[in-house]
């Protein structure tokens, strides 16, 4: 990601704004004030020096009326309140004082922390519901690693940028009434002061577009780190069995080189902009403190009042440059994060009102059609179906057969809601899918993957989830239709078995009889098995078709498969070329 022009980072800057200030409203402003009050009680803090002094009779220069005015407020509410003029009294009100101040500092941290958590969890939630509510054929073409990376490493650097826009929030605040007392004392100093100030930044600007590419170097080859390790995890056993370990071990050190090398550059770009801001600050402010006393000839305790002032404005205007580095180093990560919430936005299934939450299954008593579907995958492959009709008959075998590639699953997912047509009707019992009754059909419909994922978790747990309120007995009959039971029945824990993720415990055939029970549990209308033989030997085969022909008449079936040996139990045969039906066989006419 190169550097993007000022402009376009200043239009981030100004999205990022918009969605923190968004979420904080009110409580920025709050932020603000406390940090204002606390400012006003350094300020006074500051001022109070000038009795102090007079109680030991130094700088007692009656002659200069306009800090005299500043201090006589002062000594006005010291003899409102009855204090007299005794180092006791100053010193007790500067005790009073420093506690005030450091509550409203505790309370300031407070909020910034409530904030700064509550923005990223509220960023994380944001996305992830973006995420799952969106299309499911924008969802299959996003890189699992991208989403991992995002939520997990993108959010956190938002999170730690946002800490710092904070801070920089309360340093310019606390910068303005520094500059108000300092002005108060002597405008002239003060004004070459902040020249100063300004040409040091000006001196260090060049320091901000490299912030911003350290952190898009450093968010990049995180993010190959995040590719590396879930491409492994999930294909650890091929890794290893194509002796890929050392290649995929050099890539990631490789990785891991750029990232500490980032990592190290930035501590040392941050340390440089410190060393150049306090090195040049220090001769400007001896500079000044000659042209003070030589020059302006200014009175010991202005120069001491301005010494104070700008000793602590020094590190105000630090701590917006360095905080302006990390809030920069944030925003390639911002910006990714950004990307992925509106593309998923721009993919919703559902507008928020359709989002039903009731639990209503649509019903199925007599078929399913399909009218004249067209359908592509857009820019992303070739493959078309055009004018598809089809009827899959209720509490019948239908089987959607044909070559690997001849648009069997693409069938099965536009019948189940997960790919939207781009023309044609889906008509279930003369109802037609809509947007409004989408959510009632995909409840309706059990679907059983090539792929099968098993939870971390008993068999009881894989079978009950998404429906926990089924009994012992219905799991039961599930095992039994699905000719799984005497497998369950055999391991030593039954149903309180543990299977390991991805199901590495049991066997491809075994984990297919189970997932068929799970599907099965679902009560759907329509069961679809999505080449749930094609991966097993002829034995498993044979028992997962045995369990199918036991739910005809029960389930209406809808079974994908590129074997003929489903052709010769299926009421129905659907054969399928190249997005095309070839013919239909309808076998329950015989
Ligand atoms: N998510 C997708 N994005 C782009 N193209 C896809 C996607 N899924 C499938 N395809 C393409 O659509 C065609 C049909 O795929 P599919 O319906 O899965 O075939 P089958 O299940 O019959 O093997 C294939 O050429 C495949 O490359
Ligand atoms: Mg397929």
């Amino acid at each position: 990601m190169p550097y993007k022009s000022k402009k376009e980072s200043f239009k981030i800057f100004l999205l990022y704004i918009k969605s923190f200030a968004g979420f904080c409203r009110y409580k920025l402003l709050f932020l603000v004030m406390l940090t204002a009050l606390s400012s006003i009680g350094q300020g006074i803090g500051i001022f109070m020096l000038i009795p102090f002094l007079q109680i030991f009779g130094l700088g007692t220069n009656r002659n200069d009326m306009s800090l005299n005015s500043v201090t006589n407020y002062l000594l006005k509410t010291l003899n409102f309140i009855g204090l007299p003029l005794t180092i006791g009294s100053v010193l007790f009100c500067y005790f009073i004082l420093t506690v005030l101040i450091k509550y409203i500092n505790y309370r300031q941290n407070l909020l910034n922390t409530t904030l700064q958590n509550q923005f990223t969890s509220s960023l994380r939630c944001d996305l992830f519901k973006s995420i799952i509510f969106a299309e499911w054929n924008f969802i299959a073409q996003l890189k699992s690693s991208n989403i991992a990376h995002v939520i997990t490493s993108d959010i956190p650097r938002v999170s730690t940028g946002t800490f710092f826009f904070m801070k920089a929030l309360i340093g310019i605040t606390v910068a303005f009434f520094y500059i108000l007392w300092a002005l108060m004392i002597s405008a002239k100093l003060t004004f070459f002061a902040l020249l100063v100030f300004c040409a040091t930044f000006y001196l260090l600007k060049s320091h901000l577009p490299e912030s911003f590419q350290k952190g898009a170097t450093a968010r990049n080859a995180l993010s190959g780190i995040y590719s590396i390790l879930l491409d492994h995890i999930n294909g650890l056993k091929i890794a290893k069995s194509y002796c890929l370990e050392k290649e995929e071990y050099q890539n990631f050190v490789k990785l891991n080189e750029e990232i500490s090398a980032t990592s190290l550059s930035s501590s040392m770009l941050n340390s440089r902009t410190n060393m150049i801001f306090t090195i040049t600050t220090s001769f400007f402010l001896c500079v000044y403190l000659y042209l003070a006393m030589n020059v302006f000839q200014i009175g010991a305790e202005r120069v001491l009042l301005l010494i104070l002032i700008f000793s602590r404005l020094a590190p105000c205007f630090l701590e917006l440059l360095t905080s302006s580095q990390h809030i920069l180093g944030m925003f390639p990560s911002f910006l990714a994060m950004k990307s992925l919430q509106h593309d998923s936005d721009r993919h919703r299934e559902l507008s928020n009102h359709t989002q039903d939450t009731n639990s209503n299954k649509m019903s199925l008593s007599e078929s399913i059609k399909l009218e004249n579907i067209n359908f592509s995958y857009g820019n992303e492959s070739e493959f078309e179906l055009n004018g598809i009709t089809l009827e899959i008959p209720a509490g019948k075998i239908t089987a959607l057969i044909g070559h690997s590639g001849s648009g069997k699953s693409t069938i099965a997912d536009l019948i189940s809601g997960m790919l939207k047509p781009d023309s044609g009707a889906i008509k279930v019992d003369d109802t037609v899918i809509s947007k409004e009754n989408l959510y009632k059909w995909k409840r309706a419909i059990g679907y059983m993957p090539q792929e099968i994922f098993l939870f971390h978790d008993t068999i009881r747990n894989n079978l009950i989830k998404g429906n926990p309120d089924v009994k012992d007995e219905e799991i039961f009959e599930a095992l039994r239709l699905s000719s799984a039971y005497d497998l369950v029945m055999s391991m030593n824990k039954g149903l309180d078995t543990v299977v390991k993720d991805r199901g590495l415990r049991l066997s491809g055939g075994e984990r297919q009889r189970i997932s068929l029970s799970r599907t099965i549990l679902r009560k759907p209308s329509l069961l679809i098995l999505d080449e749930a033989t094609s991966a097993l030997d002829v034995g498993n085969e044979k028992k997962i078709l045995e369990a199918i022909k036991q739910l005809r008449g029960k389930y209406t079936l809808l079974i994908i498969s590129h074997k003929p040996s489903i052709l010769n139990f299926a009421d129905k045969v659907i054969n399928l070329k190249n997005g095309k039906i070839l013919n239909v066989i309808d076998n329950s006419l015989d």
